[in-house]
């Protein structure tokens, strides 16, 4: 941690959206009044068709679970977007999009955008989607995805977006969780110069989707792909045919937006559910307020719309304000380590914002791929997705922002919607690696392991959260029952993160880290029990505990006890098959990084794998292994310890 603080410029703080007086003002209002607060942001981000009767209606007590914001107000996301902005800025870009390969530009403008969703929404009521019906995507970082989304949101119907890089079988799980009717996908995706063959996935996933009737494709390279007649659809045929007339629905602010499913402590990744309004006023505000947005701004967030960084700050924040959004289908390091900082003197970026995992990469090929461009044009920069040590930061802000871009680093989560916590580049001055303070209605708190909150600063503990926010979960699809028990049945009365963090003594956030078996590896988030699930589909695996490790690169490895049938240690050819059985289960992020054979693993005496100590042992803190006392047979530890794995 460094104590090094960075201190907003005055010339800065003068044109921010926000200064720091203006700041106090409004979060102390924020949580006094927060009925009073969030309808006036209500109404200066989002265009309603119907006023709401109350503005938060919410309970976090187990039998009456239930969060509703702007309750009977109507609202369309696609003509917040869209349609609003057509008197003003029609001939605005909304989109550039900027291919895997340099010379791949497209430019959408509000008008183009709006004929080409109202088409397309008229193709998904063609095919019969009605509001309320979910529609998977499964695409790779091209306009389509955005139009995709913004068809579904224009018809209510809920979208549910899977990440390109996950396999056939998670897709085929999601697909079915949710009941998907239907899909939308491409022939294939191009990252970095490599093709994935999304349809052919899509194709072997769909043998297992009875109930899906319609799979429409988006040609993105042309490569020669299997077709069902009556099945598969292209999407450039339905949408040349369909017309551009499409009313926008009128859905009710806490009608469902969209499912996007995450790992979790336990079982296999739940469906997050979002609805309309909060989620929507959220966006938008957090994308002007955070990133100092300002018209004539060209806005660039390097993430996937296959997470929610991509829902909500590369289509609905961004597009909301009418902003120009860049959509980029490559890699940092593609066709060359200078990328991202070509692209952003090409489009004349102003706000970047991008993942530690990411910064971490780059900075390790020196200063020279970055000095050789200008980013002249760049005013902010933010980051999300995982802690960023202080090194890393300060090569951001100095080499990258030439020393004069403050640094957002963004603390939220799927279930958040939203930003949650972060400085604000008008306000703060700035500590590497600390989320700072909480945003605007946000009042975290630290709890102690019984759910005590601990007042003061100095303070560490588990970060919760006592009150609702507008882009908050909603539910988890078709499971309410597991809503409760996985955020508020740990903490009573509390939105449990699973995140730990401390307040230092100036009352600044900082963001530790899990808590709970998730691991976060490049920014992407995994459960320990889905790679184990997908470890034990091997005949010769009896038994499998994951933990995760630090890692320079990817912020945590992956580091994998394996206990065979017959109990002896594998070969290393065995390890290579169990490494690509999990790649192939889950996709390439959940990439194992070292296999111990484990003859046992340390359990309690009902069997429960004490994982803390396993956590202990990958990372090499065998000194401080805690009370082992509770093994049904201690000896176990002793023979792991000898047999570990160097991480
Ligand atoms: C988890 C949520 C939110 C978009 C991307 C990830 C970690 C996220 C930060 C940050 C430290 C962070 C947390 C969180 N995380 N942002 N700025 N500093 N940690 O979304 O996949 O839902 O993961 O990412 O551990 O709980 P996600």
């Amino acid at each position: 941690m460094s104590e090094k603080t960075f201190p907003v410029s005055a010339e800065f703080a003068a044109q921010a959206n926000i200064n720091k007086a203006q700041f106090e003002e409004m979060y102390a209002r924020s949580i006094d009044d927060p009925e009073g607060f969030w309808d006036e942001q209500a109404n200066k981000y989002v265009s309603w068709f119907k006023p709401w009767k109350k503005t938060m209606d919410w309970s976090f007590d187990q039998e009456d679970l239930h969060i509703n914001w702007f309750t009977e107000a109507k609202l369309n996301v696609s003509y917040n977007c869209i349609d609003r902005h057509l008197e003003k800025r029609a001939d605005q870009v909304a989109i550039i999009w900027e291919g895997d390969s340099p010379e791949d530009t497209r430019k959408i403008t509000y008008r183009e955008l709006h004929e080409e969703v109202s088409k397309f929404a008229n193709v998904l009521k063609a095919r019969g989607v009605e509001k309320g019906d979910r529609v998977s995507l499964y695409l790779p970082m091209i306009p389509e995805a955005a139009i995709a989304m913004l068809a579904c949101t224009r018809i209510g119907a809920i979208h549910s977006i899977v990440f390109g890089g996950f396999s056939p079988e998670a897709l085929a799980s999601r697909i079915n969780d949710s009941d998907c009717r239907v899909v939308i996908t491409a022939d294939q995706s191009m990252r970095g110069g490599r093709r994935v063959p999304l349809k052919s996935n899509a194709d072997i996933a769909l043998e297992h989707c009875p109930n899906v009737h319609s799979c429409i494709v988006v040609k993105r390279g042309g490569d020669p792909i299997e077709w069902t007649e009556d099945r598969d659809v292209w999407y450039h045929e339905a949408v040349d045919a369909a017309s551009a007339d499409c009313e926008p629905e009128q859905m009710d602010s806490e009608d469902p937006l969209f499912i996007l499913y995450t790992s979790g402590s336990t079982g296999t990744p739940k469906g997050v559910q979002h609805t309309t309004g909060g989620y929507l006023v959220q966006a938008a505000m957090t994308h002007e307020a955070v990133f100092d947005y300002k018209e004539g701004d060209v806005y660039w967030c390097t993430a996937d719309v296959g997470w929610v960084t991509g829902h909500t700050y590369i289509v609905y924040g961004p597009l909301a304000n009418g902003a120009t959004t860049v959509m980029f289908e490559g890699i940092p390091t593609y066709p060359d380590i200078s990328r991202f900082w070509e692209v952003v003197d090409k489009h004349n970026v102003s706000i970047f914002y991008t993942a530690p995992t990411a910064i971490r990469s780059l900075m390790g090929a020196g200063n020279e791929p970055v000095e050789k461009t200008s980013r002249k044009s760049l005013r902010v920069l933010g980051t999300v997705g995982e802690p960023i040590n202080p090194e890393a930061w300060e090569w951001y802000y100095n080499i990258v922002g030439n020393g004069k871009c403050p640094i957002v680093d963004t603390w939220w989560q799927t279930e958040t919607g939203g930003h949650m916590m972060t400085p604000l580049p008008g306000v703060n001055d700035l500590k590497p690696g600390s989320a700072m303070q909480p945003f605007f209605g946000v009042n975290p708190v630290l709890l102690d392991d019984e759910g005590n909150e601990i007042e003061g600063s100095p303070a560490a503990g588990n970060l919760a959260i006592d009150r609702p926010w507008p882009a908050m979960i909603r539910t988890v699809f078709g499971d309410h029952k597991r809503f409760y028990e996985t955020y508020f049945s740990m903490f009573k009365g509390y939105y449990f993160t699973g995140d730990g963090a401390r307040r230092d003594e100036d009352g600044h956030y900082w963001i530790t880290g899990r808590v709970d078996d998730v691991l976060n590896v490049s920014g992407h988030r995994l459960g320990t029990a889905e790679i184990e699930a997908a470890l034990g589909l091997h005949e010769k695996v009896a038994e499998a505990a994951v933990v995760g490790y630090p890692h320079d690169l990817t912020g945590q490895g992956i580091y994998a006890y394996v206990t065979l049938m017959d109990g002896e240690v594998g070969t290393d050819e065995l390890k290579t098959e169990l490494v690509k059985l999990v790649r192939a289960e889950i996709g390439p992020i959940a990439k194992i990084n070292l296999i111990q054979w484990s003859p046992g693993l340390p359990k309690t005496r009902s069997g429960k794998i004490m994982r803390r100590i396993l956590r202990k042992i990958a990372t090499n803190e065998i000194d401080s292994l805690g009370d082992t006392s509770t093994l049904a047979d201690p000896s176990v530890v002793d023979d792991l310890i000898e047999h570990r794995e160097n991480s």
